[in-house]
This record gives C-alpha cells, sequence and structure tokens, in this order.
C-alpha cells in the first residue's frame, strides 16, 4: 500500500514537472495570440469565472442576497467549513464530519458551526415519527418511572417495555416491575444508563455492526418494538409529545409535522380509544404547549399505516383519514405509508385504496405524503414508489432517496414544487450511504431543489431534533464554497413546503424573520 502511494506521488511529480518544462517552452516561443477562436489567458479565466458562476448560481440558498450582518457570519461558517475540508484533504486526514454518526457526532458537538447552528432558528421539522422524538435521557428517566411499568428481556436479548395493572404470562419474556428491578440495582445510575443503551440505536456504531440496509431495520424495528407499548398508553404519549415540543422548542425549531398512528391508544385499564381521540390528544397537546410558547407554531398530524397490513386494512384507515380530515381540517393533514420499503409491499398494492379519495368528491380529498424511493434498488417495484407517489399527487415525498436517478420524474417534482424531505443521518446509520458526501441528494442540493432538512427518528439514535441533521447537511451535502444562504434557504424552504395555510404560513414566516435577524446580530456577536 505504502510502496504504491509513493509510486504514484513520484510519477505524479514527475508529470508536473514535465508539464512546467512544457509550459515554459511555451512561454518563451511565440507569444500566445487570440488567433481565430481560442481563448488568451485572460479571456479564459474570463470563461471561467462566468461558468463557475453560473454553476454557482444554481445551488440551494445561492439567489438570497445576504445583508452586512449575515455576511459576518457567512464569513465565520465558512472559514471553519474550509479549515475542516483542506485540514483533511490536503493532510489525507480522515473527514470526519461525513463518518458514521456514531464516530462523528461529539465531534461534530465541539465545532463552531454546531454552536450557530443551534441556536439558528431552523423553521419547521417535516418528517418525524411518534416514538422517536423525544431523547432517550428523558424517555427512561421520566417515562420509565411511572407506576405499573414493566420490562423483560426477549429472546434476542433486547429489554422491552410495557404498562399493564397486572402483568400478563409471557413465559419467553418474563415481566418484572420496573421499580423493583431498579431497587435491586447495585447503582441506579448504572441501571438506567443500561437501560438506555439497550434501547439506542447508537449504542454501538450501526455501519460495521449492521452488514446492510436489512440488519440495520431488524435492529431498528426493535428500537419500536422496545418503547413502542409505552408509547400506545394514552397518558404517556401525551407527555412524551409534550416533551417532544420542549425539545424541538429548545432546538430553535419553530413547528413540526409529525407521522403517526393516531388510532389504537389505549389506557392502562385496556381502554382502547378510537381515531378521533388520538388526533385530539396531539391536538390539544400542542395548543398547550403553544398556549406557553407564543414563539412556537405546535404541531400537525399526518395518520401513517403499515406497509405489510393488507389491502383492506389501509382501505379503513384511508377511510378514517378521510373523515379525520373533515373533522379536523387545520391539525389533521392526511395519509403516508411506512416501515422498510425495500421488502414491503409498493404504493401500487395498495392502489385501489389510495385512488378511493379522488374518485369521491372534492369534499373527500385525502392529501398524501408518501414515503417514497428510499431504495438503492433502481427500476425495481419498490423504486417505481416514486413514479406512484407523484401520481397520486403526494404533496411532499419522504426521503426520495432515488430521485436523481429519474430525470423525468425529478423535473416532475422541481416544476410542481413537490418538496423531498431529506434525512441524511437516519439514511446513513439505515444502510443507504456510509460516507455523507456521497449522498444521492446531493446533485438536487446543487440544484434548487424543493428540498427540506428533517431527522426522521432522531431520538433512536440521540441526535438533536434538527441541528445535527443541519449539520451534516451543510458540512457533507454542499460544497466548500456553500454558506449562510444555503442554511437560511433551508430554514425557508421548511415553511414554504409546510402544510400551513397561507395565513398560517405568512405569520410563521413573519415569526421566523424576526428570530432571525435577532440570531444572527447575537451569533456575529458571540462568534466572531
Ligand atoms: C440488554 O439488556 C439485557 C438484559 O440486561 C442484556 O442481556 C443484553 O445484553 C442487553 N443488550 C444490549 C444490546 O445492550
Ligand atoms: C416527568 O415529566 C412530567 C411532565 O411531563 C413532570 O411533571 C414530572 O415531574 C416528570 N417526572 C419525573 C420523575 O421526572
Ligand atoms: C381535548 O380538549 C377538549 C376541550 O378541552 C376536551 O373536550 C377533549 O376531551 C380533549 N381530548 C383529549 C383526547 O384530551
Ligand atoms: C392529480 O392531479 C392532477 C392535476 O391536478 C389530476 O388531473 C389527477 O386526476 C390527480 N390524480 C389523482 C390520483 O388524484
Ligand atoms: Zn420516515
Amino acid at each position: 500500500m505504502v510502496v504504491t502511494a509513493v509510486a504514484t506521488i513520484v510519477v505524479i511529480a514527475a508529470l508536473a514537472t514535465a508539464a512546467i518544462v512544457l509550459n515554459v517552452q511555451h512561454a518563451d516561443a511565440t507569444p500566445v495570440r487570440n488567433k481565430g477562436r481560442g481563448y488568451n489567458t485572460e479571456e479564459y479565466m474570463a470563461a471561467r469565472q462566468r461558468l463557475l458562476s453560473k454553476e454557482q448560481k444554481r445551488a440551494l440558498g445561492a439567489e438570497l442576497q445576504l445583508n452586512k450582518n449575515e455576511l459576518q457570519l457567512n464569513n465565520i461558517l465558512l472559514k471553519e467549513k474550509k479549515e475542516i475540508m483542506e485540514n483533511s484533504r490536503l493532510d489525507r486526514l480522515t473527514y470526519t464530519p461525513a463518518l458514521s454518526f456514531f464516530k462523528s457526532k461529539e465531534w461534530i458537538e465541539k465545532t463552531t458551526t454546531f454552536k450557530i447552528i443551534r441556536k439558528m432558528p431552523k423553521g419547521a421539522a417535516l418528517h418525524l415519527h411518534e416514538p422517536a422524538i423525544t431523547s432517550l435521557d428523558w424517555f427512561v428517566k421520566n417515562l420509565t418511572y411511572r407506576e405499573n411499568i414493566y420490562m423483560c428481556t426477549d429472546k434476542d436479548g433486547f429489554i422491552l417495555l410495557n404498562i399493564f395493572l397486572t402483568p400478563p404470562q409471557n413465559p419467553d419474556c418474563v415481566w418484572k416491575l420496573v421499580k423493583e428491578e431498579r431497587m435491586a440495582a447495585t447503582s441506579v445510575e448504572l441501571f438506567d444508563a443500561k437501560l438506555r443503551q439497550n434501547i439506542s440505536f447508537l449504542s454501538t456504531d450501526p455501519l460495521t455492526k449492521y452488514s446492510g440496509t436489512n440488519s440495520a431495520w431488524d435492529r431498528f424495528n426493535k428500537y419500536f418494538e422496545q418503547v413502542g407499548s409505552l408509547l400506545f398508553n394514552a397518558p404517556l404519549l401525551r407527555d412524551y409529545f409534550q416533551q417532544a415540543l420542549q425539545e424541538f422548542w429548545e432546538d430553535n425549531v419553530q413547528y413540526i409535522e409529525l407521522r403517526g398512528a393516531m388510532f389504537g391508544y389505549t389506557e392502562v385499564d385496556g381502554t382502547i380509544h378510537d381515531t378521533a381521540y388520538g388526533v385530539e390528544l396531539y391536538k390539544n397537546a400542542s395548543e398547550e404547549f403553544i398556549s406557553k410558547h407564543a414563539d412556537f407554531l405546535g404541531a400537525k398530524v399526518i395518520m401513517s399505516g403499515l406497509r405489510f397490513k393488507s389491502e383492506g386494512v389501509i382501505r379503513n384507515e384511508v377511510l378514517q383519514a378521510i373523515s379525520m380530515r373533515r373533522k379536523f381540517p387545520d391539525f389533521f393533514l392526511g395519509y403516508d405509508l411506512v416501515a422498510q420499503e425495500d421488502p414491503l409491499n409498493p404504493l401500487l398494492f395498495y392502489l385501489d385504496a389510495l385512488l378511493y379519495p379522488t374518485l369521491r368528491s372534492l369534499d373527500d380529498a385525502l392529501p398524501y405524503f408518501f414515503h417514497a424511493g428510499e431504495t438503492k434498488w433502481e427500476g425495481t417495484d419498490v423504486d417505481e414508489n416514486l413514479l406512484d407517489a407523484l401520481l397520486l399527487n403526494t404533496t411532499r415525498i419522504g426521503h426520495g432517496y432515488a430521485l436523481a436517478k429519474h430525470p423525468e420524474l425529478a423535473d416532475f417534482v422541481k416544476s410542481r414544487g413537490i418538496a423531498v424531505e431529506v434525512n441524511p443521518i437516519s439514511n446513513q446509520l439505515l444502510g443507504l450511504v456510509s460516507d455523507l458526501r456521497n449522498h444521492a441528494i446531493v446533485p438536487l442540493l446543487a440544484d434548487d431543489f424543493p428540498l427540506v432538512i428533517s431527522s426522521d427518528d432522531p431520538a433512536a439514535w440521540e441526535a438533536l431534533p434538527l441541528t445535527h441533521d443541519f449539520f451534516v447537511a451543510f458540512m457533507d451535502l454542499s460544497g466548500q464554497d456553500v454558506g449562510l444562504g444555503f442554511l437560511k434557504k433551508l430554514a425557508i424552504n421548511s415553511l414554504k413546503y409546510s402544510a400551513l395555510n397561507t395565513f398560517e404560513k405568512e405569520a410563521a414566516l413573519s415569526l421566523w424573520q424576526s428570530k432571525w435577524d435577532t440570531f444572527v446580530t447575537e451569533a456575529v456577536a458571540e462568534f466572531s
């Protein structure tokens, strides 16, 4: 290896010397004239600059005119970005921001760029899932301390949690009261730390631990199994969601759109609530939070079904969704299908159910927010989910990881302004891309597609609500020359492509703008 590298350097050096010699000889010969159509050096450099700026002007955020303060902050960001990139590129060192999030997380948090992005008003998070939005710390330190919480260790060696008045017989996974287990432990701190580690997707490096998308998804699904039962308990879900809003607010996010089941929430006595109750639970909690935080715009919800259910089940959910849309037109946004796309049913499988609303009167219209193209399998049924999502008039596309491979569909997305919700850390940890600089969405960010950055399931991998994903988008999905305008446009896009109504959107943008101006002034003062 070393010998090859040295040999390569020698060859390159030799070529470079030859080139210099040639240049010198050329310069000594007759002066270069602009004969015919050739450029002289000056003309060449001018043409080079024209092409370069044409290219740069196409990038997301490039059209934004930055004011004096913003330019100062831009310089601070670009200085660190350049340093980090050049240290790695020229000294041939590992580029930490693009590594597995397991390895980069702590390092990221020490950078100035991270601190700036944490404080930055980021607008909305538009792609999130119900059971993975509140920090594991709070989950362990708060929810597992409640009454009637049980744990058991399943055959795969993972701790499952649940809530019962009296636990059922469960020989494969024997239920024990968490309170008693914790009391019997030598150290409460250690018990809680172990419990947290047992649940976290990030307790080992997913990129080395799991051999690919499928095994990563198996572990990911286990996370939902571990925490899911507690979060179907209505009172626990309400508190969990309120805490999520608190954490998003603290992460300087102004508004969220959340995908969740909405049906099947229970009480500890076995009562099962209907769908309207589920939607109201979220609506009330969101309103209560807003009443105490005037600078937060709350949440709206999207019902999400599972893409392994039968057509009949999905049809029933679509009917439920239509009725929720009628009942809560300002809060209930629409419908989506979730779970690992690769092996499960494509949208086409559910076509009859999904076409149902459009075959009815306009009043029944049901907006869709489909996950589509979260795959590397080009040209397969799953890849074609993109096609069906678009033909079913999806409002936005979840992930759209495969979109750049489909120029016709990409044109469609751009011309109709259908936003793609990009979740970079999720894509990496679930096995779509290891070095984040190779993320498939990069070409579309470089071409100002309607894109937003979100975080998918930040709590599962111990990321902050939105800051870490914005950080990797900035450091890995955009060029060294791309600065504050990119981040600003991402924040603006998140509100522009939200499902807020026109009136709410205006209010959201003006709230965001005033926060933005304060942020820029404060950040310049703090980080100059
Ligand atoms: C989870 O906890 C169980 C019970 O303490 C233990 O046997 C298992 O090794 C832990 N697994 C992980 C992945 O931490
Ligand atoms: C858990 O959170 C709730 C708010 O949701 C709070 O009132 C309560 O004091 C917390 N309990 C613990 C044990 O931290
Ligand atoms: C939501 O709030 C309304 C009005 O206070 C109340 O009638 C309803 O029962 C609440 N629903 C839930 C699920 O908490
Ligand atoms: C999608 O929208 C187009 C244009 O408005 C319309 O012609 C088409 O029928 C819609 N498709 C569905 C499935 O609703
Ligand atoms: Zn998702």
